[in-house]
C-alpha cells in the first residue's frame, strides 16, 4: 500500500518517471547537486526513507546494505547493476528493480556509430581541424578502412547485441559471429549468426563488440591474452562496462599494434583521466559513458524505474527484477 513512503531520489532522473511517483502519495526526497553522493552521504540519507531510486554511480555494496537493511525496495535506473552487491540485498530480503531494453536502441546506435568512427578516425580527424593541422588534400594520410562484409563478432548477443548486429548486417551485410554461455537460438535464427567459442571470437572477429553484463566472469576477459589472440586489423568496440576489458592491456595492444583500433562509451575508472594515452591514439574513439543518452531511452528508463516502485507497494509485485528469489 503506498502510504506516504518516503523514497530517495538519488540523482536528476527524468521528468516522465518522477511524476508517476509525484501522481501517488509517495514522499519524494531529491539529491540536488550535480554530483553523486558519497557513500557517507547516501547511507545518512537513506536510514529515514523506505525505497530508493539510484543508479550506476551510487554504491550499494554490502556496508551500505548492512546500514540499512530496512528497504523496502531499491529501484535501479540502468539494465547494469554491478554497482550493487545483489546477493547481500537477496539475503536481506530486498528486491532489487532495473530497467531492462528501455535502452536498448540507443545503446546499439553508439556501438554502431564508434564502430564506424574508429574504422574512419572521426574523433582524430576532427581533432587536426581543432588543432589548426587541416593542410592540403593528402591522398595517403590517415586512411581508414570499409566495414562492407567484415566479420562482426558479438560477446553477449542479447537484446542490445541483437540490435548492434541488426545495424551491421543491414548496413553492410556482415557475418555474425557471437559467444555467449548459453547460445540464442531465436537470435542464431533472425541474424544467420553463429556460435563460436570465445578463442574463436577472439581469432575471427573484424569488428569485436562487447554486449554482456559485469560479473566475476567477464570481469577483465579482455586481457593481453585475448589481446594477442584478435586479429591486427580489428576493431575492440566496448559499450558495455569498463572493467570488462583490462584498460593497461587495451593500450600495450593498440601501442604493439596487436590489434588496429577502439572505440569505447565505458572505461575504468568512469570519468576517465583527460591524459589518458587512450585519448591521443589515431584509431581510438572514446565517448563517456552515453550509451542510453537519448531522450527517449531515458525517459523510459525512468518510467520503468518508477513502475517498479509504484507496482511494489500497489501489488508486491516488481515488473523488472533482478532478484525474484526474494518475492517468490
Ligand atoms: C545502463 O543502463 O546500464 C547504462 O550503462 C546506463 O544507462
Amino acid at each position: 500500500m503506498i502510504d506516504n513512503q518516503k523514497i530517495l531520489i538519488t540523482r536528476k532522473y527524468p521528468a516522465a518517471g518522477i511524476n508517476l511517483l509525484r501522481q501517488e502519495r509517495f514522499c519524494l526526497t531529491f539529491w540536488e547537486k550535480d554530483r553523486p553522493m558519497t557513500p557517507e552521504e547516501l547511507t545518512a540519507r537513506a536510514k529515514d526513507h523506505q525505497s530508493l531510486l539510484c543508479t550506476l554511480t551510487d554504491r550499494i555494496d554490502k556496508r551500505f546494505l548492512d546500514q540499512c537493511p530496512h528497504l523496502d525496495i531499491i529501484s535501479q535506473f540502468a539494465v547494469g547493476y554491478d554497482n550493487i552487491d545483489i546477493p547481500e540485498a537477496t539475503r536481506k530480503g530486498i528486491p532489487v528493480g532495473y530497467t531492462p531494453d528501455a535502452m536498448s536502441e540507443a545503446t546499439a546506435d553508439i556501438a554502431f556509430g564508434l564502430m564506424i568512427a574508429a574504422a574512419r578516425k572521426f574523433f582524430f580527424l576532427h581533432k587536426t581541424i581543432i588543432n589548426g593541422q587541416w593542410g592540403y588534400f593528402n591522398p595517403t594520410a590517415h586512411l581508414g578502412f570499409e566495414l562492407k562484409g567484415k566479420t562482426l563478432g558479438i560477446f553477449g548477443l542479447g537484446r542490445i547485441g541483437v540490435k548492434m548486429a541488426q545495424r551491421c548486417k543491414a548496413a553492410y551485410d556482415m557475418p555474425v559471429i557471437y559467444h555467449n554461455r548459453t547460445r540464442n537460438p531465436a537470435a542464431e535464427k533472425q541474424l544467420n549468426a553463429t556460435w563460436v567459442s570465445f578463442d574463436r571470437l577472439l581469432e575471427q572477429s573484424d569488428i569485436l563488440s562487447v554486449h554482456c553484463a559485469l560479473t566475476p566472469e567477464t570481469r577483465h576477459i579482455f586481457n593481453a591474452r585475448a589481446f594477442e589472440k584478435m586479429k591486427p586489423s580489428a576493431v575492440f568496440i566496448n559499450t558495455a562496462r569498463g572493467p570488462i576489458h583490462k584498460e593497461p592491456d587495451l593500450i600495450d595492444a593498440l601501442n604493439k599494434k596487436q590489434i588496429w583500433g577502439a572505440g569505447l562509451d565505458v572505461t575504468d575508472p568512469e570519468p576517465m583521466a583527460k591524459d589518458n594515452p587512450l585519448l591521443s591514439m589515431e584509431n581510438v574513439c572514446v565517448l563517456p559513458h552515453a550509451g542510453s543518452g537519448t531522450m527517449e531511452a531515458r525517459d523510459r528508463m525512468s518510467v520503468l524505474a518508477a513502475e517498479n516502485i509504484i507496482e511494489f507497494y500497489k501489488t508486491g509485485r516488481v515488473p523488472h527484477i533482478v532478484n525474484p528469489e526474494v518475492l517468490a
